[in-house]
């Protein structure tokens, strides 16, 4: 990489800050229908920053979200392609009163830029974006072609990013994806993620009786669907943490010793680690430890549950309805659609008389690891290390990024997940964060990244 392009990124370094701030001003909230507009908004700001960075974008309608790309294809036929994605969705920020400054006016506090959406990840996408733009202007060219491609339904499961891939299937073929959406291992320690757990997302809901009743009256003798719901959820585990739903470890493949290995030699401490969230003791599936139920087994868990009185004070009633979300994690070779009939299936065969169940499902994605020897790695890695001043360890994350599955289903490519982010950002939390010098590091290593990855196939 040509020195100007670095000179070119410390130059515009203020300039560069203040498109993420602009970004993040705009409350790019997926989940809430009352943020259509601002979803717009944010993908028209993603659209001309695409363009003003040199590249030639595009604004494309789908189902849900707009979907913008911004391609610069000029490399030539020799030089490989990179697709880079990203989304511009952000998390809702509730509960609101626990940020320090409010989620959608960025604050710079410590070196820290505060804001939902700050890691996760219009910060870490636009780190790519300011790369292309350095090398553009700097050089008028790229030593690779780009395709990027920046979605807006992330958070709530990408449904309808594949059937807009697919239509691109010659257009975008390409020899390697590119995403920034996970997180390093710890400050000062980078990392390439080689795996992430797939999702199935899903609701079940129960009624009972048409009304809420006097429990009084009539508790004890009609089923109550509080009672009803979670006793159906809690047979969801046994005794040694494990899923009961039939077949949901029987395309699980285990661990290796090799990998096992890997794992617990990278620093980790179980006591600082229940310290920072401030627990005494954890559970999960018996006989693996915390970083093997992170990263490499599959977990079911309720994130919502609701029903019956919520308000002050008591209420003797039988309510008539209760409803429960629920996800799982899922890890390589899991078929998430079907364990979520089987799901529902189990639910349904433990649901009592009395109470009528319906069942949601929301969206699903496969797991997956990639085999880390082959030469897209080793560009990532010399890029990561000039940037960082020290090589990327390798890890696995229990996240989930719905698009990794699809750009190898699609266009049979890997994806190097480079993460400039921090677990400790507070990536779906109150007073998410980004550290400013993981934003320009990040930078950087993109720079590296793509005259790293046109050296390796000419070399
Ligand atoms: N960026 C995260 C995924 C992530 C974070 C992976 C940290 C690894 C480490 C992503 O935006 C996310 O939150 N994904 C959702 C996916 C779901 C809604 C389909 C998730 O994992 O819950
Ligand atoms: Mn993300
Ligand atoms: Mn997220």
């Amino acid at each position: 990489m040509t020195g100007s392009v670095e000179e070119y990124l410390n130059q515009h370094k203020d300039r560069h800050l203040n498109l993420l701030l602009d970004l993040l001003r705009i409350p790019s909230v997926s989940a809430d229908s009352s943020h259509r507009q601002d979803m717009r908004k944010a993908a028209d700001f993603v659209r001309s920053a695409m363009e003003k960075a040199g590249l030639t974008a595009l604004l494309h309608e789908t189902a849900g979200f707009p979907i913008v790309t911004g391609c610069w294809r000029e490399a030539g036929a020799d030089a490989p392609t990179v697709l880079i994605y990203g989304h511009y969705d952000v998390q809702p920020p509730d509960p609101l009163n626990e940020w320090t400054s409010p989620p959608f006016a960025p604050d710079i506090r410590d070196g820290k830029i505060y804001a939902r959406g700050a890691t996760d990840d219009k910060g870490q996408m636009l780190t790519h974006l300011i790369a292309i733009e350095a090398w553009l202007k700097t050089t008028g060219s790229l030593p690779v072609n780009v395709i990027m491609v920046v979605e807006g339904e992330e958070e709530v499961g990408s449904n309808n990013l594949d059937l807009f891939l697919e239509s691109k299937r010659e257009e975008y073929a390409c020899d390697i994806a590119v995403i920034s959406d996970t997180s390093m291992y710890a400050q000062d320690m980078p990392a390439i993620t080689y795996g992430l757990r797939g999702i199935l997302a899903c609701e079940v809901l129960l009624t009972g009786p048409n009304r809420d009743l006097h429990s009084g009256v009539f508790g004890g003798a009609v089923t109550n669907p509080i009672n009803a719901l979670v006793k159906m959820l809690a047979s969801l585990h046994d005794e040694h943490g494990r899923v009961t739903v039939p077949g949901f470890y029987e395309a699980v493949v285990s661990l290796t010793d090799e990998e096992r290995g890997q794992f617990a030699a990278l620093p980790f401490s179980q006591e600082e680690f229940e310290r920072d969230l401030q627990v005494k003791g954890t559970t999960g599936e018996y006989g693996f430890s915390t970083p093997e139920r992170r990263w490499a087994r599959p977990t079911l868990d309720l994130n919502g549950i609701k029903g019956g009185y919520q308000g002050e004070g008591p209420k003797t009633i039988v309510p008539s309805k209760a409803s429960a979300k629920i996800t799982c994690r899922l890890v390589p070779n899991q078929n998430p659609q079907q364990l979520t009939a089987a799901l529902r299936q189990h639910l349904e065969a433990v649901c009592p008389p009395g109470v009528r169940m319906e069942f949601k499902d929301f969206h699903g994605c496969s797991g997956l690891v990639f085999n880390t020897s082959g030469p897209y790695f080793q560009a990532a890695t010399s890029a990561i290390e000039k940037a960082f001043g020290r090589a990327p360890v390798f890890i696995r994350e229990g996240g989930s990024i719905p698009v990794v599955a699809s750009l190898k289903h699609i266009f049979n490519v890997e994806t190097l997940l480079l993460g400039w982010g921090l677990n400790s950002d507070n990536l779906h939390s109150p007073n998410e964060h980004f550290h400013q010098r993981n934003f320009e590091r990040g930078t950087l290593a993109s720079a590296h990244l793509f005259s790293e990855l046109a050296a390796m196939k000419t070399s």
